[in-house]
């Protein structure tokens, strides 16, 4: 599998405890920063249209706003009905104070 790093946003941007919608490519993400750490998933809720960077963070998961479903953020898990399908997750890597994921497939 090719790794292809795509800068998505600045670090400094991503509020710990909170989330960030950026783009990958014309792909939606959202990213999330715990305990100092950056994480990344899809944007869309694998329920409905719901964004996630409109949710709530609990600990390492993130609620959905819609209908409160939840996702285990690190690996993107459903883990709260209605959600039931994962989200998917994208690798990170934090260099020259910005984000960046793998967007290769
Ligand atoms: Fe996210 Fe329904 S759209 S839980």
């Amino acid at each position: 599998m090719k790794e292809t790093w795509v800068r998505v946003a600045a670090e400094g941007d991503v509020p710990e405890g909170g989330t960030l919608q950026a783009r990958l490519g014309s792909e939606p993400v959202c990213l999330y920063k715990i305990d100092g750490r950056v994480y990344a998933t899809h944007d869309t809720c694998t329920h409905g249209r719901a964004s996630l960077a409109d949710g709530t963070v609990r600990g390492e998961e993130i609620e959905c706003a819609l209908h409160k479903g939840r996702f285990h953020i690190p690996s993107g898990k459903a883990v709260a009905v209605p959600c039931v399908r994962n989200v998917r997750t994208y690798a990170v890597k934090l260099e020259d104070g910005a984000v960046w994921l793998d967007g290769g497939c």
